[in-house]
């Protein structure tokens, strides 16, 4: 019998999830407090499967896959038979607590309760139900069905379990699920592209550069590299000795640069050893040439993807292929 899912409101998040879910083999039921939405929803889920297809990202005809997404009206009907549920209403406490409150009441006894929640955590809410053991935050990227990674953040409540069936059930959907240690706002996702931006608005209003170049850098540069390698992984490669080396030739530098936005978060000798035993246990230094060589490699296949394949097979005269 197929794996159910229930997504409880029918937005552009929620109309994602559906699409990850039902791609993956999975019933999804949803459902929305307002089912004057669920047209919408229906022709959005149709039009992204539609894309999948074209670009042979799917292993079965869209209708197919679609034909396993149903549309409710009443709550109870969609937590039927769920194990889990996602929920993806408005980024609002009160919202989020009357959700719960139900979604407690009325969901599958041993179902995981998961917040798509990008900034609110999850003991701000999971208080509304006695059911709080099987409440966690499961922040996505947007949308998920193309960004594979899916923050768990459980709380004070939240029991190993849940996070170990949670894990289980979003890797059988594709995702790659990572573990959030403490509650913070903003999670990890969302602080690190908020560093980004913090700085990015400065850039700009202290005229450094355009948005349009910000962006550039970004694209055709970290970002290039962001994914292949994390921000660790490249500084860890960029300099001969790894990222302890790393940090004695640069650390000042990035210590001045935050300092002239007011921030004192100095890479102290603990917190880099900390941070270089991590790296040393994922590549030891005797491993280093050969990754960085893996890493070259890597950025070779983008390259020819974003260039329209090896220069052989690419024809004379060409558009070039831009984002
Ligand atoms: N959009 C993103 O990029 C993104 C990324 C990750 C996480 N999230 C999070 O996902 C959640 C949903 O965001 P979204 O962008 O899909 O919002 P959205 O506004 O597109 O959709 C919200 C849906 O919830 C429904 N709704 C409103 N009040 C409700 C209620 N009381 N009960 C049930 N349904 C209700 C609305 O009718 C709507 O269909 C938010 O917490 C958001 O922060 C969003």
């Amino acid at each position: 019998m197929a794996r159910t899912v229930a997504i409880a409101g029918a937005g552009s998040i929620g109309v994602a999830f559906a699409v990850l879910f039902a791609s993956a083999g999975f019933t999804v039921r949803m459902w929305d407090a307002l089912p004057s939405v669920f047209d919408r929803a229906r022709d959005d889920l149709n039009n992204r499967l539609a894309m999948l297809g074209d670009h042979g990202l799917i292993a079965e005809p869209a209708g197919e896959i679609s034909g396993r997404v149903t549309f409710h009206e009443i709550l109870l009907d969609a937590l039927r038979g769920a194990e889990l549920v996602q929920e993806c209403v408005p980024e609002q406490l009160d919202i989020k607590r009357e959700v719960f409150q139900q979604l407690g009441a009325y969901s599958e006894k041993h179902a995981v309760l998961a917040s798509s929640s990008s900034a609110i955590v999850s003991s701000e809410f999971a208080t509304a139900t006695p059911a709080r053991e099987r409440v966690l935050i499961a922040h996505p990227g947007n949308p998920p069905y193309l960004i594979p990674v899916i923050e768990l953040v459980p709380s004070e409540y939240t029991t190993e379990e849940t996070v170990d069936k949670a894990t289980e059930i979003y890797r059988a959907a594709g995702l790659k699920p990572v573990r959030v240690r403490k509650e913070v706002e903003g999670f990890v996702f969302n602080r690190l592209q908020g560093a980004v931006l913090r700085e990015a608005y400065c850039l700009v209003r202290d005229g450094v550069a355009s948005v349009e170049d910000i962006d550039e850098v970004i694209r055709s540069g970290l970002g290039r590299r962001w994914s292949v390698i994390g921000p660790f992984e490249t500084v860890d490669l960029n300099t001969r000795g790894g990222i302890e080396s790393h940090a004695a030739k640069m650390g000042p530098a990035y210590e001045r640069m935050g300092l002239s936005r007011g921030q004192t978060d100095p890479w102290t000798p603990d917190l880099v050893r900390v941070v270089t035993e991590q790296r040393r246990a994922a590549l030891p230094l005797d491993q280093w040439e050969s990754r960085v060589r893996w890493r070259d490699e890597a950025l070779m296949r983008l390259k020819a993807h974003f260039e329209g394949g090896p220069v052989a097979a690419r024809p004379a005269v060409r558009t070039p292929f831009r984002l």
